[in-house]
């Protein structure tokens, strides 16, 4: 039994176990409600205890329906709520955090809504899914691209002693799978001495990313449609670094899109790959409801991605660092560390 695994609970606990379940998943769609409404912005804005009143009448909401939510929140020890002058309260402490991690929330509500469509592909005469879905995701991701940057691909960058100092001097660097650009115009911002090229096969994606880079009026980016399956003839050895973040496993053919990037780079450039890193056996993820949540939402989200076309590999979001590993090496890379390989959480 690995650690997590709950085969050993007694019938009652597992009862209980599997209720904590549900019932997270409920308040979860509250949370997802406060957050997109301005709820947890409202409450965090008060600089000490709040009444219902306040809140609704700030937000202009019915005091009712925001009663009912507030409760939901209380119940949940979200909140506090004083038995005598009926105010609510949240700790300083708690801010940042009700702020930042509620933000997931439009996930859930939008992931709720596409059931009917995943169910259908679970039949064996149902469909795959469409790529279109990115279009939504990469809109939510838009808002993320400073805070990633600074928290995630700086740091696994400068632990590569090479990496910031050729940005600095000028390389030419790809983003494959850049999404709405965010990432590719942030960087190519910081690095003004470097050219780079953000590719997606989304042109919706490549709609915001031009869209972001011309209100940041940047000159050493382009944007492009493209497949990373099948990149340019002539981009064989052209580039110095190529960047893959949070994309590899959404790809019905990862392996082909590795043997692209090996080609395309020169034979002294560099591959920073960001990928999700649980482990690549379930087994070894038994009781990690991190996750679990991430097998969730690839089932939704990447593992619909991977699948719409031949080979249908199929990995999806848990494709996990061993089998990763072993994928880079097999197309020829060498690792020099596993920083880019973060586990989400
Ligand atoms: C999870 S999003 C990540 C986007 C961006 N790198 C980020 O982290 O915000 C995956 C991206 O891969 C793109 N994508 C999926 N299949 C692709 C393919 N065959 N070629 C190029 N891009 C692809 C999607 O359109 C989407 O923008």
């Amino acid at each position: 039994m690995t650690e997590g695994d709950k085969s050993g609970m007694d019938s009652n606990a597992f009862s209980q176990y599997l209720t904590g379940i549900y019932q997270g998943g409920c308040v979860m769609l509250s949370v997802a409600i406060g957050h997109e409404l301005g709820l947890f912005k409202a409450i965090c804005e008060e600089q000490g205890p709040f009444s219902l009143e306040d809140i609704a009448g700030k937000l202009k909401f019915k005091p009712r329906y925001t009663k009912e939510w507030l409760s939901t929140m209380v119940a949940a020890g979200i909140l506090h709520q004083d038995r005598d002058s009926r105010l609510y309260t949240v700790p300083e402490g708690h801010k940042p955090a009700l702020l930042k991690n509620t933000g997931f929330g439009p996930v859930i509500i939008t992931l709720s809504a596409r059931a009917d469509r995943i169910k259908k592909c679970f039949q064996e005469d149902g469909p795959y899914e469409s790529p279109e879905w990115f279009d939504w995701f990469n809109g939510y991701r838009s808002n993320m691209g400073e805070h990633t940057v600074n928290s995630e691909i700086l740091p696994l960058w400068k632990q590569q002693a090479h990496i910031i100092p050729r940005l600095e001097s000028g390389i030419k660097v790809l983003d494959l799978g850049c999404g709405p650009g965010n990432y590719t115009n942030i960087i190519a911002q910081r690095f003004s001495n470097s050219t780079f090229v953000g590719l997606d096969y989304s042109e919706t994606a490549v709609e915001m990313a031009n869209k972001d880079k011309a209100e940041r009026g940047l000159s050493n980016v382009t944007f492009q449609v493209g497949d990373a399956h099948n990149l340019p003839e002539d981009w064989t050895e052209g580039f110095d670094m190529v960047f893959v973040y949070d994309v590899l496993h959404d790809l019905p053919d990862p392996y082909k899109a590795l043997k692209q990037i090996n080609r395309i780079l020169k034979p002294d450039g560099c591959f920073s790959l960001i990928e999700i890193g649980f482990h690549s056996d379930p087994v070894d993820n038994a009781g990690d409801m991190s996750a679990a949540m991430y097998y969730c939402c690839s089932m939704f989200i990447c593992l619909a991605s991977s699948m719409t076309e031949e080979p249908r590999v199929g990995y999806g979001a848990c494709w996990g660092r061993e089998e990763i590993q072993k994928a880079v090496l097999g197309a020829g890379f060498k690792i020099s560390g596993d920083a880019s390989l973060v586990t989400g959480n």
